[in-house]
């Protein structure tokens, strides 16, 4: 357990099963700082989406509790948003409407307000010019932006994101890699987010969490922020520094993965 981060988004004690297969066996013990970028990083298989589902409320532990800011967390509620591996969007309703969905039972904002975000956040995926089209007619990876757009537009506190770039271009993905970064730190978002892509993982993480293969348990965990500071930018990414830390988790989940070592 990292005691260093004042707890915020708290795992005490998790296990988790399905049937005869253990997911979580030893107690995950686990504290995830306000405002804080986490990354997790593990084998495929090994429980990362899991434990997100659990945080998101979609899946229930089978022991232990997982808290924010102290009280346990229940059903989906708009403090925590998700986009997962299968991104989802509503087919019936347009590409902008889609966007605006994350809002619409908001009473602490207008409807000005709902309209403006709804169009920044289009913008921000560049689907602005895509706005009354209906998902069906988009590529997955537009389907995959409309989901961030969402997410991201509806301002939950908690953004639960799972691999939410693996369909997009690299171009794509790095740009919206600087602007989550960048939104993260400005509207003070704690976000956990999960990939297989280690430079990812190096360049958005403040914390990057490395676990074993099933049942899951942390391998490593490396303190990206104390190596990179706040400030995340494309320069940064050839620096000797950034290849430093993307070696040293490629190492390290190799070792978890149980493939040298
Ligand atoms: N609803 C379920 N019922 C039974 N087993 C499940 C269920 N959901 C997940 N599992 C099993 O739990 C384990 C962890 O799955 P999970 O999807 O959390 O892994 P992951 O780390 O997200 O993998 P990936 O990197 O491939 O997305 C796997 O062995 C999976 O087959
Ligand atoms: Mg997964």
């Amino acid at each position: 357990m990292s005691t260093s981060v004042a707890p915020y988004l708290v795992f005490d004690g998790v296990t988790k099963r399905f049937g005869d297969i253990p997911v979580v066996e030893a107690p995950f013990d686990f504290a995830i700082a306000k405002n804080e970028f986490v990354v997790f990083l593990g084998p495929s298989g090994c429980g990362k989406t899991t434990l997100m589902r659990m945080i998101g409320g979609l899946d229930e532990p089978s022991g232990g509790e997982i808290l924010l800011q102290g009280a346990p967390v229940g059903p989906p509620d708009r403090r925590r948003g998700m986009v997962f591996q299968s991104y989802s969007s509503f087919p019936w309703l347009t590409v902008a409407e889609n966007v605006a969905f994350g809002m619409k039972y908001r009473k602490d904002i207008g409807e000005e307000e709902k309209l403006a975000r709804r169009d920044r956040y289009l913008d921000l995926v560049g689907l602005y010019e895509f706005s009354d089209a209906y998902p069906s007619r988009v590529s997955g990876g537009m389907r995959q932006r409309i989901a961030i757009a969402r997410t991201l537009a509806a301002g939950s506190d908690v953004l639960l994101m799972d691999e939410p770039f693996g369909a997009l271009d690299a171009q794509r993905r790095e740009g919206l890699q600087v602007q989550l970064r960048k939104i993260q730190k400005r509207d003070a978002k704690t976000i956990v987010f999960v990939t297989h892509d280690v430079e990812e993982a190096v360049f958005l993480a403040d914390r990057v969490v490395v676990f074993t293969k099933r049942p899951a348990s942390v391998a490593a965990e490396v303190d990206v922020g104390a190596r990179l500071g706040p400030d995340r930018t494309l320069e940064l990414r050839e620096s000797a520094e950034f290849f430093a830390l993307r070696n040293e988790l490629l190492h390290l989940l190799r070792s978890a993965a149980g493939e040298d070592d």
